[in-house]
């Protein structure tokens, strides 16, 4: 399975200025300097795509990109539908900088979106693997879980752990999760820099499109 194209459509201030064309659309979203543009970079197979930032918290916008997938061999076998998706990075939440009033607009702005985008099929949370569980993203994940979003897990920058490392990582962040969640989400390791979680994210993508 592969990413035939990628084809960035348009940036939104918000939900209304959204493309209207009825993809099914799958988002990134994750705290500022989670590697958030390095992994759409990685999964799209294209580096400069979404803009690596040196200075967080660039993105306040909904960027929208059109992808189309390439039919591999196994694909018609594995029965899965092939259709075009939209891509979507989202501006990072949590971001210092920002006054209060600028936050709570901006993460109005995240969360209408979230809330009310009807094509939107799932959405991807990304967490720096290296960290122990952060409140703000146990509380982002907490009012999706209210709202009844669908979202995965993408643990980031797993090349920057040693391997027992990381599943100690996991583990404990299966522990916290377990505290308030009854069901777990599912969770896929990821590398920017060694391409890790790539196809199983895009096989997550395919899953969901075809209805699974
Ligand atoms: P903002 O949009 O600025 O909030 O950040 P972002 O979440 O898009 O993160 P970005 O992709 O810009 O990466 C932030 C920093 O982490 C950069 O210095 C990247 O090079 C580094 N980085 C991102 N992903 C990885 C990864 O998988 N492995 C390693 N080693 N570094 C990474
Ligand atoms: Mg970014």
């Amino acid at each position: 399975m592969n990413i035939e194209s990628i084809e960035f459509i348009g940036s939104s201030p918000s939900l209304s200025a959204c493309p209207r064309r009825e993809l099914p659309e799958f988002a990134f979203i994750g705290r500022s300097n989670v590697g958030k543009s390095s992994l759409i970079n990685m999964i799209a197979g294209r580096k400069g795509l979404a803009k690596v930032s040196s200075t967080p918290g660039k993105t306040r916008l909904i960027n929208h990109f059109a992808v189309k997938m390439s039919p591999g061999a196994g694909d018609k076998k594995a029965g899965i539908r092939l259709a075009d998706w939209y891509l979507v990075d989202l501006p990072g939440y949590g971001f210092a900088r920002l006054s209060k009033v600028q936050r709570s607009q901006f993460e109005g702005m995240i969360r209408t979106y979230l809330e009310k985008r009807e094509n939107l099929a799932l959405t991807f949370v990304l967490i720096d693997a290296r960290l122990e569980p952060q409140k703000i993203d146990l509380a982002f994940m907490e009012w999706l879980g209210d709202k009844e979003i669908p979202f995965v897990i993408l643990f980031t920058k797993t090349d920057k752990l040693a391997r027992n490392q990381l599943a100690v990582n996991i583990l404990q962040y299966k522990k916290t999760l377990s505290a308030s969640w009854a069901e777990l989400p599912a969770m896929i390791s990821t590398s920017a820099v060694t391409k890790e979680g790539r196809l199983q994210t895009l096989e997550t993508i395919a899953r969901v499109m075809a209805g699974g």
